[in-house]
């Protein structure tokens, strides 16, 4: 076995996970194929949040049998937590599957692998600790750093829980020198990965997410420092200070809500009413005005009404978020919603669905609107999508912002843009200031 292709689904832990297993790849010898097809492994670095992620990993399984019958298949993630043993029964080709709690142990299993083992890892225990010193970055920009893994809140619909395991918070000291390391290596932006980023407690000295935050964007060389993904439940007086208080910290806040009437979020369990988060939302906006907020919906969770939805679609109107990531209601095996009643039918929920994103691609395109003529800071990150010609990057409050390229600057710079279009997702602009390279600060 000598090469390996890593295919991600999934969220920003999920992306990070990636980063490491390409780490323990190449550490083992292995290198990178230039494309799937030519791998002797493929590893599937999974997600289960909903029923159609899966079906997709079902059916890349078989693809991919036909597209290199050579390879072997890893899977990891939370597909492989939750099927574990029943992945092997998928395909013959299926050589291991580890579970997120175990990643850090992937050698392990492509050393059994070769000996003709065809090993099942899952679980969660402290003797899958990994240094940071093995991850394999792929953003010269941007580097997530974990800061809690797990989570202990068990929302009725969600499987999280039951594939990353309990919280489990890294020591502050730990986390502070991995982003030193990242700052000295020319990273501009530092991501702190969470479930439920702001539970973080130190185990050493009880700090929290406020105090982490605060010290992280203190680091010399960052130029930015984000976090994901906050619960309404435990945001503090504390880390709004911060927020609000810091200029290093990014403008920008996802705080899902899932939905916006009361009944639904009780059966959810997501422990706050809406009045508390609006209340939450109105805190935040008076101490950072600038703060662009995102969130997450469910439609059509059991027992949704038309009223409950108009609930929704109430807060969307009133908080105005730049973006709203909605999805249907998918029951997840093992959750208590999976058995609620009645199931909104799906002619419902995708009615409502598209009804939803009228409303929310209608107020991001206003609120980016309110950009023409201003210039904004933004971080260089790479090509843009549809245009090699132009730049793609991000302002200080996470607004993806495409502009020419003048010859003059590279990624990881930080220019000055000014504003001409808006759409509902992105900005469109040309360069006014010149591109400021910040110095690489030595280790
Ligand atoms: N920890 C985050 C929080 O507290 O909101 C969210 C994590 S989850 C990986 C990302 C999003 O997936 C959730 O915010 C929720 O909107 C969505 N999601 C989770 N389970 C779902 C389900 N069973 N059906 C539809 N969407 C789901
Ligand atoms: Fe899932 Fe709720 Fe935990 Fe978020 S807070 S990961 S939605 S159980
Ligand atoms: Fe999916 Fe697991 Fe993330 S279910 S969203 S990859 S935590």
């Amino acid at each position: 076995m000598r090469t390996f292709f890593v295919e991600t689904y999934g969220c920003q832990m999920n992306q990070h996970d990636s980063e490491l297993i390409e780490g323990q790849l190449r550490r083992q010898g292995l290198e990178p194929a230039p494309a799937v097809g030519e791998a002797d492994l493929v590893v599937l670095n999974t997600c289960s949040v909903r029923d159609k992620p899966v079906q997709k990993i079902i059916s890349r399984i078989g693809a991919l049998g036909r597209l290199n019958p050579a390879a072997t298949i890893g899977i990891c993630g939370c597909v492989a937590e939750q099927e574990a043993e029943r992945l092997l029964d998928r395909s013959p080709a299926v050589g291991f599957v580890i579970g997120p709690g175990q990643t850090a142990r992937i050698r392990e299993a492509v050393r059994a692998l070769t000996q003709g083992e065809r090993p099942v890892l899952t679980g969660f225990d402290a003797e899958s600790e990994h240094g940071f010193t093995t991850i394999f970055r792929k953003s010269e920009t941007r580097g997530m750093v974990t800061v809690i893994e797990g989570c202990n809140e068990f929302c009725t619909f969600c499987i999280v829980p039951y594939t990353r395991g309990r919280e489990s918070s890294r020591r502050l000291t730990e986390i502070l020198d991995e982003i030193r390391d990242l700052a000295s290596s020319g990273v501009r932006e530092v991501e702190l990965l969470g479930q439920t980023i702001n539970a973080y407690r130190c185990p050493e000295s009880g700090a929290g997410l406020a105090t982490l935050l605060e010290a992280a964007a203190g680091v010399e060389g960052l130029l930015r420092v984000r976090f994901i993904t906050s619960h309404p439940r435990h945001f503090g007086q504390d880390l709004i200070d911060v927020i609000a208080g810091h200029p290093k910290v990014f403008r920008y806040l996802h705080l899902p809500i899932q939905s916006g009437a009361d009944p639904v979020l009780a059966r959810m369990h997501r422990r706050y009413t809406r009045a508390e988060y609006l209340e939450l939302v109105g805190r935040i906006r008076r101490a950072a005005p600038d703060i662009n907020l995102s969130t997450d919906i469910i439609v059509g969770f059991p027992g949704e009404t038309e009223d409950d939805f108009a609930a929704t679609i109430d807060v969307l109107e009133r908080v105005r978020f730049g973006q709203v990531f909605a999805f249907g209601f998918s029951p997840r095996p093992r959750t208590p919603a999976a058995r609620y009643r009645p199931r909104v039918a799906e002619e419902v929920v995708s009615d409502r669905l598209q009804r939803l994103f009228a409303v929310t691609d209608r107020i991001s395109r206003e609120l980016n609107e309110e950009l023409v003529g201003r210039v904004v800071e933004v971080l260089i990150d790479g090509d843009s999508r549809r245009d090699p010609t132009h730049w793609q990057g991000r302002g200080e409050d996470n607004r993806v912002v495409n502009f020419p390229k003048t010859g003059r600057e590279a990624v990881g710079d930080v220019v000055e843009v000014a504003v001409e279009r808006a759409g509902a997702h992105s900005l469109a602009g040309t360069i006014s200031g010149g591109a400021v390279r910040l110095p690489v600060i030595a280790p």
